[in-house]
């Protein structure tokens, strides 16, 4: 059967969650997803991620697995309210422990806080793992960079890559993270580009450059030779000192520290309160 792939568009995070299905009244995955979130106010919502639950229903799916490509950093990820809702088993790749240990200690979260090392998550993938829903079969690839527990989900032909490469006009991302490593993006997007030419490549941010249309899905042909931070022609030493340089002017993201207290945690939220830590060389 062939894989169905729903997108949804979450404007304020310019991220893309993802439902997978093989037919309707069948089981479903969903990667991804976001909740709503006002940094000034601290409210959350859950009125885009409602959108991808009438999905669900409407189209009678069984909902077996909540997937995550890696500890975002940009928005909060909605896996542990999809859960409350449908069910699902919440996953993502094992290095979220390297992540979670980091992130405990830049945000000074006692043991009682957390956890036991897995805190909300299911099931942590390795390398090449398999996974299955309905007649649907997925892949792991481990492909980090952008940060280390970053996977790749390979349904059939559809390449769900989380960070490791934007739309052929946006390029690359950042590397700059706690874990990230431009180096081993590179080894990570020659993983992809390994992969048949006509591989769907799904993104998960656009951010629409020049104001462009919204796009999301490329192919792994089209990306090598159009990407503009890393077609074939771009070699490894080139990429490296490209994406240092730039990662070296980059702002930190406005929603890191919530976003990763959330996300550490397979998107539960923390009991009250948001920590952010002061960085200050002068005081
Ligand atoms: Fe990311």
């Amino acid at each position: 059967m062939t894989a169905q792939v729903k997108a949804f568009y979450h404007q304020s995070t310019s991220t893309l969650s993802y439902i997978v299905f093989d037919h309707v009244g069948g089981h479903a995955v969903v990667i991804d997803s976001a909740l709503d979130f006002a940094a000034n106010s601290g409210q959350v919502e859950t009125h885009f991620v409602d959108q991808l639950l009438a999905f669900i229903k409407d189209n009678s799916l069984t909902l077996d697995w909540i997937l995550e490509t890696h500890a975002h950093a940009d928005h909060l990820s909605a896996a542990s309210y999809v859960k409350s809702k449908l069910g699902g088993k919440i996953a993502v790749g094992k290095r979220i422990t390297e992540v979670q240990k980091t992130f405990k200690s830049v945000l000074d979260i006692s043991d009682d806080e957390l956890w036991d090392g897995n805190d909300g998550f299911d099931h942590l993938f390795e390398d090449n793992e398999s996974f299955s829903f309905g007649s649907l079969t997925g892949l792991v690839l481990m492909t980090p960079g952008h940060t280390c527990d970053s996977v790749t989900y390979l349904v059939q032909d559809n390449a769900f890559i989380g960070d490791t490469l934007f739309m052929p006009d946006f390029g690359s991302a950042r590397c700059d993270f706690p874990g990230g490593d431009a180096e081993v993006l590179y080894d990570s997007i020659m993983r992809l580009y390994g992969l048949p030419g006509d591989t769907k490549l799904w993104i998960c941010h656009d951010y629409q450059p020049g104001g462009r249309e919204l796009a999301y899905l490329t192919s792994v042909a089209e990306s090598k030779a159009e990407n503009i931070h890393l077609s074939q022609n771009v070699t490894k030493e080139d990429f490296i000192k490209f994406r240092q340089e730039r990662d070296s002017q980059l702002d930190v993201p406005k929603l890191l520290y919530p976003s990763v207290q959330v996300n550490i945690r397979a998107g539960q939220l923390p009991v009250r309160f948001f920590k952010i830590p002061v960085v200050s060389e002068k005081l």
